[in-house]
């Protein structure tokens, strides 16, 4: 007899006897370097949060004003009753920092690569995609009838081979959209966004860079990855990024031509169907591009303690991998290591995830630090101390 839910114990027990359930941490209180995550008190070493914005006095103070005169929720879809002059004003104040003509803003990263990529790519069409891209790049392009094809990550001679076999189909392809992350995020490396552009280039391909980790880290006073690489914009098509990271709030967003703007918004079915952004949520993002704009220590701040880990972790021994970004992975091998790692950093008052096997190739297990702006020197040495101290029991080093 058919049962209609036993598939959901079921699997969920596969999950746990084979050790890749999820088990939750809880965050008792703001995401701060010193913070409480189940009744301890740890130094986070896992946020997103790269630049402390999410308790910036300005950034808080924004989102409270913003519940007092527009309210908590905003009550429809941006197309119907959802729109209100806060959104205009973030999607301004975002085109105006990424020095893009138009931006505009999605409820989540998640729900731009999903709502938007489908629309960019049809039938007749290719999409090309670097092997490593995000999950929300992967499930955009799944919701595609294009034409697939990966190259290795990272590797622009590559692309320039899948391009090439591209240009011998039948009939050509009317459109080829090329989806890269700006900044890995499980080794913290930097797509080669200016060789990938000047390929494009060469055979009339779409450019769209997902540069989540990117923002509010690289460029001119963190405006990102094409900041970073000093592209001219028209060869980049669609900047996509997240208010959820660097700009400690949460939101999606695109960035580009007026003509991509009035695009996205007629087509993506995210942005159509579902809910707009709650008041606080796009007033704290306008105060988050403002912090960023008049403070450019945060940035900076972020970089200096970047280097600082680094070097000291790469003297005692650690391999840290390729990274070029404040995310430094602490790679150990086998994914017991890497999570007898993770539990012992956590007795130890250091809050770091490890990321295992399927997530990353299984000899290269790893503890993922991601570096933050807030963190003192005394903070960074307090962790190094402990994977020093582990390491050394643990045999890592
Ligand atoms: C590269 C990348 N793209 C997109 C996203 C999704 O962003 P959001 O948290 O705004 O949905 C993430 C977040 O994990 C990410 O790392």
């Amino acid at each position: 007899m058919r049962s209609p839910t036993a598939f959901l114990s079921q699997e969920y027990q596969d999950l746990v006897k084979n050790e890749i359930d999820w088990k939750i941490r809880i965050l008792e209180g703001p995401s701060t370097p010193w913070c409480k995550v189940d009744g301890k008190k740890v130094l986070m070493f896992c946020s997103n949060n790269y630049l402390g914005l999410s308790t910036h006095p300005k950034v808080k103070e924004a989102a409270m004003k913003a519940i007092e005169t527009h309210g908590a929720g905003s009550g429809s879809v941006r197309p119907i009753a959802g729109t209100m002059d806060i959104h205009i004003e973030l999607e301004k104040r975002l085109a105006k920092f990424k020095h893009a003509e138009a931006s505009l803003v999605y409820q989540t990263g998640f729900a731009a690569n999903a709502g938007l990529i489908p629309q960019l790519a049809g039938k007749e069409d290719l999409i090309i995609s670097d092997e490593l891209n995000h999950g929300s790049i992967i499930d955009g392009v799944r919701l595609c009838h294009a034409e697939r094809a990966v190259f290795k990550h990272a590797d622009t001679e590559d692309l320039k081979r899948v391009m090439n076999e591209a240009e011998k189909h039948i009939p050509s392809y009317r459109r080829i959209l090329i989806l890269t992350d700006g900044v890995f995020s499980m080794d913290g490396d930097i797509a080669p966004l200016d060789k990938i552009a000047e390929i494009a280039e060469e055979h009339g391909a779409m450019v769209y860079v997902d540069d989540a980790h990117g923002e509010g880290v690289l460029g001119e006073g963190g405006r990102g990855i094409v900041s970073h690489f000093k592209l001219d914009r028209e060869k980049v098509h669609v900047e996509m990024g997240t208010f959820s990271k660097a700009f400690g709030v949460v939101g999606g967003h695109v960035s580009g031509s007026k003509d991509l703007v009035n695009f996205a918004y007629n087509k993506s079915r995210t942005w159509l169907l579902s809910g707009s952004h709650p008041p606080p949520v796009a007033a704290a993002c306008i105060a988050a591009i403002d912090v960023l704009e008049k403070e450019p220590q945060h940035v900076k701040q972020l970089w200096d303690n970047t280097k600082y880990f680094k070097k000291t972790m790469k003297d005692l021994g650690f391999n840290v991998g390729n990274s070029q970004t404040p995310i430094t992975p602490v790679i150990v091998g086998e994914s017991g290591v890497a999570k007898k790692l993770g539990v012992r950093l956590f007795e130890e008052g250091i809050f770091a995830l490890p990321i295992v096997f399927p997530m990353v190739a299984r000899d290269k297990a790893r503890i993922r630090t991601m570096m933050n702006a807030q963190l003192t020197k005394k903070d960074l040495d307090f962790a190094i101390s402990a994977f020093e101290k582990i390491g050394k029991q643990l045999k890592i080093i």
